[in-house]
């Protein structure tokens, strides 16, 4: 079963085509990274895919679900109960605790299908349930983000530049947790990404070169990675 499919996605702002004709199909249990030059539709191919933004033309299903008409309420019912979420600036609330931010989705009706010290256990964060969001080190923040995504066992969860704004080591915490919901839990991972080294963590790349899929192959080695993407900016 695939978890999402695009057939024929194009989206366009105005005179802009940020998505022009995008197939993709990803089966359930894949970690698909998503590359391409910024400007290339990478955030667009991502949110489309995850019912946050609409498609112009073209069809998405979603965890089994045709979402191209949805209606918004069904739709936001959808990604609370099936789609985790998890953005380079961490989207949690600072002033409440890590438990709290945590149980979000849950207080906002999402099924709670983990517990929440399951859930922070799962991402080396146990016995920090009472502390302030506002204490926490950046990686210590993308954690959060990753149990709240995590609680409601999704289908898929979509990242865009998880790791963006930390540096490699804590980055790569966060990676291989990532990497293990998609191995232990079989949780679907559709990631965006500018490192070829975060890349490196998925099973299958997928590059962009203005709205369109230019290459989606088995993913290589990050030095092998780096120069496909130099070969992409270049063709540009
Ligand atoms: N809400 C919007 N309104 C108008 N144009 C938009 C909007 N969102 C994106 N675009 C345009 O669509 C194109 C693709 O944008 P997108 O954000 O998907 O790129 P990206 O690959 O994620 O880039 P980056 O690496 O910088 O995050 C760009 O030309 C952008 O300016
Ligand atoms: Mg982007």
């Amino acid at each position: 079963m695939n978890s999402v499919e695009l057939d024929q996605v194009s989206r366009r702002y105005g005179r802009i085509t940020a998505l022009d004709g995008v197939s993709l199909s990803i089966p359930a249990g894949s970690f698909v990274a998503v590359m391409g030059a910024t400007g290339s539709g990478k955030s667009t191919l991502l949110q489309c895919a995850a019912g946050l933004d609409r498609a112009t033309s073209g069809h998405v299903r979603l965890a089994g679900h045709d979402i191209t008409r949805m209606r918004e309420r069904r739709l936001t019912r959808l990604r609370r109960d099936r789609v985790g979420f998890v953005f380079q600036s961490y989207n949690l609330l600072t002033e409440l605790t890590v438990r709290q931010n945590v149980l979000l989705p849950v207080r906002l009706g999402a099924p709670r299908r983990r517990g929440v010290d399951d859930s922070l256990d799962a991402v080396g964060l146990g016995g920090l349930g009472g502390r302030k969001v506002g204490e926490l080190s950046g990686g210590q923040r993308q954690r959060v983000a990753l149990a709240r995504a995590l609680i409601t066992a999704p289908t898929v969860v979509f990242a865009d530049e998880p790791t963006g704004a930390l540096d490699p080591t804590t980055g790569g915490q966060v990676l291989g947790l990532l990497r293990r919901a998609c191995d232990h839990d079989g949780v679907t991972v559709v990631m965006v990404t500018h490192d070829p080294v975060a890349a490196a963590w998925s099973d299958r790349l997928v590059l962009l070169r203005a709205g369109r899929v230019v290459a989606d192959d088995p993913t290589p080695q990050a030095d092998a990675i780096a120069a496909r993407l130099q070969n992409v900016f270049q063709a540009a």
